[in-house]
């Protein structure tokens, strides 16, 4: 490399157009993919008050939102479900008329070519709001497994086209995939959320998802934050029970780990843009402290230059909006 004056770096940097030409990072809405949180009824839209913009939607509301998010070329939604009841071992997420299934069948309708991806957890189901079945005031792992893979079971039989186990429990995208397999579905992909924290951001998730633990926290099944190896052991170990998409999550907090993770492993990589990353732009932008645009795209920028192929945000259809 030759330096100055022969290099100058900014002779690239004149104009938008030469910009663009030499431009090493694009994020195109092909990239993208929209949480839904979808609840029962008709007609509901109810506003959630931490996520500006971001609505508890019923099933038509939802395939209403998805036949949008199809027409500027959003290719994915990635549906979570508020049950009209819950209970300790929340059995509202296996239920074959349940939440999930419904908006899959409403939005398979309003918009075929949408890949619709479900999470795959419990704690918008339990009362107690942990992510598993709760023995001795713990969550018990194993007792876990089967219900995760009947929740599983009951989205792909619904027409899911790829599911998202979120849950944490060590051996859950094992127990899946073998589900899956036995019942027909050895084509369903699994993303599996692979190095998935134990992390502040995601308090307004829990106020949209309703889903905040009545007692104690995650911690004993979410990482912890200031773990970079075992974040790869986790992730190596999703996939090797056949995890066809590997997630990071948080995003920002975490683009360290989302560039391990695509160099170690080669896999396709997805990076959750969480609600709290969202709700800090909200709020900074609505305050005129930051210009919400901008940050908006800095942050996604800097998320696939970290390596992740896939991006999960809550910005996705205002963002391909624009690009239109
Ligand atoms: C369910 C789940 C959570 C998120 C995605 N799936 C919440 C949690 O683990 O408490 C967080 C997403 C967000 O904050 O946007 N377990």
């Amino acid at each position: 490399m030759s330096g100055f004056p022969a290099y100058r770096p900014r002779r690239l940097r004149r104009t938008e157009a030469l910009r663009r030409l030499v431009r090493e990072t694009r994020v195109v809405p092909e990239q993208l993919v929209q949480p839904l949180f979808v609840v029962p009824g008709r007609g509901v839209e109810k506003p959630i008050g931490s996520m500006p913009g971001v609505s508890q939607l019923s099933a038509d509301r939802a395939a209403e939102e998805a036949r949008r998010l199809a027409d500027v070329g959003v290719p994915a939604v990635i549906l979570f479900g508020i049950p009209e009841a819950k209970d300790a071992r929340g059995t509202g997420a296996v239920a074959a008329d349940g939440i999930v299934p419904r908006a899959l069948d409403a939005i398979a309708k309003a918009a075929p070519a949408l890949v619709r991806i479900t999470d795959v957890c419990l704690c918008e189901y339990t009362d107690h709001g942990h992510c598993g079945v709760v023995v001795n005031g713990d969550v018990d792992n194993d007792a876990t497994l089967d219900l995760l893979a009947d929740e599983a079971l009951a989205h792909a039989r619904a027409g899911a086209d790829m599911v998202a186990p979120s849950d944490m429990m060590d051996g859950r995208v094992g127990r899946i995939r073998a589900a899956l397999d036995a019942h027909g579905f050895a084509e369903l992909p699994i993303m599996s959320y692979a190095a998935k924290q134990a992390s502040a951001f995601y308090g307004p998730f829990r106020e949209a998802a309703e889903s905040a633990p009545k007692f104690g926290d995650r911690r004993s099944y979410q990482m912890d934050p200031a773990n970079a190896e075992e974040a790869l052991r986790e992730v190596a170990l999703d996939v090797a029970e056949g995890a066809d998409i590997v997630m990071v999550k948080p995003a920002l907090p975490c683009l360290d780990l989302v560039r391990r993770v695509k160099e170690r492993f080669g896999y396709p990589v997805a990076a959750y843009q969480v609600s709290g990353e969202f709700a800090m732009i909200k709020a900074a932008a609505a305050r005129g402290w930051i210009d919400e645009t901008r940050v908006v795209d800095e942050t996604l920028t800097a998320i696939r230059r970290a390596g992740a192929d896939i991006v999960i945000t809550y910005f996705a259809r205002d963002v391909a909006g624009r690009r239109r």
